[in-house]
């Protein structure tokens, strides 16, 4: 059972629904987004700010790994894979220790051990695999990027790395906002699977609450500093960027990773749709889901501005959810749910 006695069938079957959403999106555009590289090349040439690549590995072979010359490396650096997930192929190295690396949170990772963690990465163990552009000889790319700094004000709640806003966005209208710690434990990244308590989430002016979450709250951050009820550094500055980078890939539908750093919002990610959006309750979403497709459809959403209204309006509670009610509504706005009728082939 899902909370307060939803049948897990209803929550599971929106959480799918939500999953399908990348098919209303342009496949193309989806590539890109979901390419770490790619997307940040794009987002570059928009205008959004995103980490500087400092260098990129296209090794043929795991030689090319271990022959590579990691002193031509800044002291620190983060090292991902194009098409990695979960923080998996990320490894955030904050200084070094003669030949090996001091990593975020300040746990030592040897030369050899940070080669393994490439090899990996170009044989495929982290990436995405539903990412077209995957391919068996060539697997993934690795690439170094400039370590990010936190924003001052966020420093307090931080033992070590940065925070970050997952924001979830439909149509230009966000529709769910999380805030993410970078934690100690998970060398300095900011994944919620490395914590059992999920982080707060925000409210659309800005502010930290628990309301809405169907999983255990973090109330408290790593350094024992209070995390609800706070307007969160730089917030305004992070949803104009994440409203901007979905305009600029023209994405119906993406989630957006936006890093709240000490030059400003920095556009870090984003994934054309995702089943789980962290302890959120999927009724909610749901219905601002609908919400929005309504406004859509009234054709009230014509600028930023309009966007912003908005998700002001599907915020407000309460949320009477009636699952056969929504499909119904869904079903009249184009969006054909559950096993009556057939997914919508988008
Ligand atoms: N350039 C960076 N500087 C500092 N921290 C970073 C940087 N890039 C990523 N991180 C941290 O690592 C986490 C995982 O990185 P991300 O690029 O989102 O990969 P994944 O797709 O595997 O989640 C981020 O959520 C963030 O906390
Ligand atoms: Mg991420």
């Amino acid at each position: 059972m899902g909370k307060e006695g939803t049948p897990m069938k209803e929550t599971a079957r929106i959480e799918h629904f939500f999953a399908s959403l990348h098919g209303c999106n342009e496949p193309y555009a989806n590539m890109v987004l979901c390419h770490k590289l790619m997307a940040k090349d794009f987002a570059e040439k928009s205008g959004i700010p995103v980490p500087e690549t400092i260098g990129v590995l296209k090794p043929v072979s795991e030689d090319d790994i271990r022959n590579y010359d990691y002193n031509s490396l800044p002291d620190s650096f983060v090292m991902k894979g194009a098409l990695g997930r979960y923080g998996q192929a990320v490894t955030i190295v904050t200084g070094r220790r003669g030949e090996d690396f001091e990593l975020a949170g300040g746990r030592i990772m040897t030369r050899d051990t940070l080669i393994e963690a490439a090899c990996s990465i170009y044989n495929g163990k982290w990436s995405e695999w539903s990412v077209p552009v995957h391919n068996e000889q060539w697997k993934d790319i690795i690439f170094f990027e400039e370590l990010l700094k936190p924003h001052p004000d966020t420093k307090p709640y931080l033992k070590c790395g940065m925070s970050d806003i997952r924001f979830g966005m439909h149509k230009l209208v966000p529709f769910h906002m999380l805030l993410r710690l970078s934690l100690e434990k998970a060398d300095g990244k900011s994944n919620t699977h490395y914590s059992d308590s999920i982080p707060p989430l925000l409210t659309p002016a800005g502010y930290t609450t628990g309301e809405t979450l169907v999983k255990p709250l973090l109330g408290t951050s790593e350094t024992g500093k209070t995390l609800l009820g706070i307007k969160w550094p730089c917030y305004e500055e992070a949803l104009d960027t994440a409203m901007r980078v979905q305009h600029a890939f023209r994405v119906n539908h993406c989630t957006l990773d936006i890093a709240i750093t000490d030059r400003g919002p920095v556009f870090m990610e984003g994934h054309a749709s995702t089943r789980s959006y962290t302890g959120a309750d999927m009724k909610v979403l749901a219905t601002r889901f609908l919400r929005i497709e309504k406004c859509v459809h009234e054709g009230r959403i014509k600028s930023m501005d309009d966007a912003r209204d908005v998700m002001h309006d599907i915020f407000v509670p309460p949320y009477k959810f009636d699952f056969e009610e929504w499909r119904n509504n869904m079903w009249d706005l184009g969006y054909q749910i559950g096993q009556k009728h057939r997914q919508r082939s988008h």
